[in-house]
């Protein structure tokens, strides 16, 4: 189709005549026009064989991360300079208690143990309530390695829950057919920022008097029901890594209003001392986090709202967008979800709305016209070779018979979640929503421009 032909066609004859059809209705409707502009580009050949891409090559979409500033950096200098590099007298000069404090009120929580990774403050919260050899805590397949590593380094089992196909999270409906008697903990994870269905979990833990451990790792600033992820447990566990929307390059903490787990959490972080100076009287370890990641992050707390908001508006963009095409679309959210974070943003590929274009050919497609797409999903983790590495420890061996391990590995299966991960997951990360609109309306050129030649691609 020539420039001329298209800049003549009617908004009739435009829905009529391409397959972009309620796209380009409500589109125009809506008086979006780059997108129509960008219809130039739909009909294109696609980058991979050969056309020219949607975004330029070398152009970032979104923003370049970390995002830091000149009062960032002096922040950092000035610990350095302070010439206290390690803290651990948990008082109010210190810049850990500091962080610690500010991010218990942003959280609405009582109390914050800042660790030294969102691993570390994972195992933290298990050690709270003394997780150990024998017991069991369920958690999801569709998580970062962390998080049943947490457990396994305890020498518990954490068992693999299948996940939503529509949501991507837990499926808590699977919950109750794998708790027994040696089950002590339930850990969901708000995957990718989202939130899992805690309303659910939550009575199904309090039925089995089930401990709830939020993780809460890639959830920053998300809401169930108006209160922050991680409030909603009995203990919530974050990551300051460097791609978190929160980060300090490397660090964690555990949230809780619990006084007596809260200071057990603390203790442990600190070779076991109580913070109510009452003594070595916890397990313990050294899981502290330096004045320096408290520095960084005291800087990076500053800015959370604000990137969490236009997050927040791209993200809702670009759902108006996808709802006005086929075969994209964001995944759901549980009603309780009043607010979700970001890490990984998920969506459904249908690839009957593709001709039948595999999801993978479809991620190399729209990879060549400069948009990345994710595979939807953190893990498939029942299947990850380091259950079988942990269960040939001689400790593992010692503690759980083979009838017990077997029954796990019967029971350990999550099909749903390896379908995601072959058939439908796609994910875009956190950076992704702090770019413009421009940035979400080029996804949805680039996923139409791929349907329309989806044939071709094949
Ligand atoms: C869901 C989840 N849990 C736990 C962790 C572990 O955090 P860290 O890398 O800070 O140790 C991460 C980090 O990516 C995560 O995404």
């Amino acid at each position: 189709m020539t420039m001329k032909k298209i800049i003549s066609l009617t908004r009739r004859s435009f829905v009529k005549e391409t397959s972009l059809g309620a796209a380009g209705a409500v589109l125009t409707l809506n008086g979006i026009t780059p997108l129509c502009a960008n219809y130039m580009q739909d009909s294109n050949k696609p980058a991979l064989l050969g056309g020219s891409p949607v975004r330029p090559k070398g152009s970032v979409l979104g923003a370049s991360w970390p995002i830091y500033d000149d009062s960032d950096v002096k922040m950092y200098l000035d610990a350095y300079e302070s010439n206290i590099w390690s803290e651990f007298s948990h008082i109010e000069k210190e810049r850990v208690f500091q962080i610690e404090k500010k991010y218990a009120e942003y959280m609405g929580s009582d109390y914050c143990v800042a660790t030294s990774s969102g691993t570390a403050a994972l195992e933290t919260a298990q050690r709270a309530i003394d997780i150990g050899p024998g017991d069991e805590v369920i958690t999801q397949t569709n998580t970062f390695i962390a998080t049943a590593l947490s457990t396994f380094n305890l020498f518990a089992i954490p068992v693999f829950i299948d996940s939503d196909p529509e949501t991507f999270m837990i499926n808590a409906d699977l919950i109750e057919e794998r708790i027994n008697e040696n089950t002590r903990a339930i850990i969901p994870v708000h995957i990718g920022g989202a939130a899992a269905d805690m309303d659910k979990i939550m009575a199904i833990a309090k039925k089995h008097n089930l401990v709830v451990i939020e993780d809460a790792c890639q959830a920053h600033l998300g809401e169930w029901r108006k209160k922050k992820l991680g409030t909603v447990g009995d203990m919530g566990c974050f990551s300051f890594q460097a791609g978190k929307s929160l980060c300090c390059g490397e660090g964690g903490a555990v949230i809780g209003n619990d006084e007596y787990l809260m200071a057990r959490a603390k203790g442990y972080t600190h070779i076991g001392n109580d913070p109510r100076r009452k003594g070595r009287v916890f397990p313990g370890s050294n899981f502290r986090m330096t004045p320096f990641q408290a520095a960084i992050l005291s800087g990076q707390i500053r800015r959370l709202e604000e990137q969490s908001t236009l997050r927040d508006e791209n993200a809702a963009y670009l759902e108006k967008l996808l709802g006005e095409i086929k075969g994209v679309r964001a995944t759901k959210k549980y009603p309780g979800q009043t607010r979700r974070g970001y890490y990984i943003y998920g969506m459904i590929y249908e690839k009957e709305h593709f001709n039948g274009l595999p999801k993978s050919k479809f991620r190399e497609a729209i990879r060549a016209e400069g948009i990345s797409f994710g595979n939807g999903i953190d893990s498939s983790l029942h299947r990850n070779p380091f259950i079988e590495t942990y269960f040939n420890l001689r400790a593992f061996q010692k503690i759980y018979s083979k009838e017990r391990l077997d029954k796990f590995r019967r029971e350990n299966l999550c099909p749903v979640n390896e379908m995601i991960e072959r058939e439908t997951g796609l994910s875009l990360g956190q950076k992704v929503f702090l770019g413009s609109k421009k940035d979400m309306e080029d996804i949805v050129t680039a996923i139409v421009k791929i349907q329309k030649n989806s044939s071709a691609l094949l």
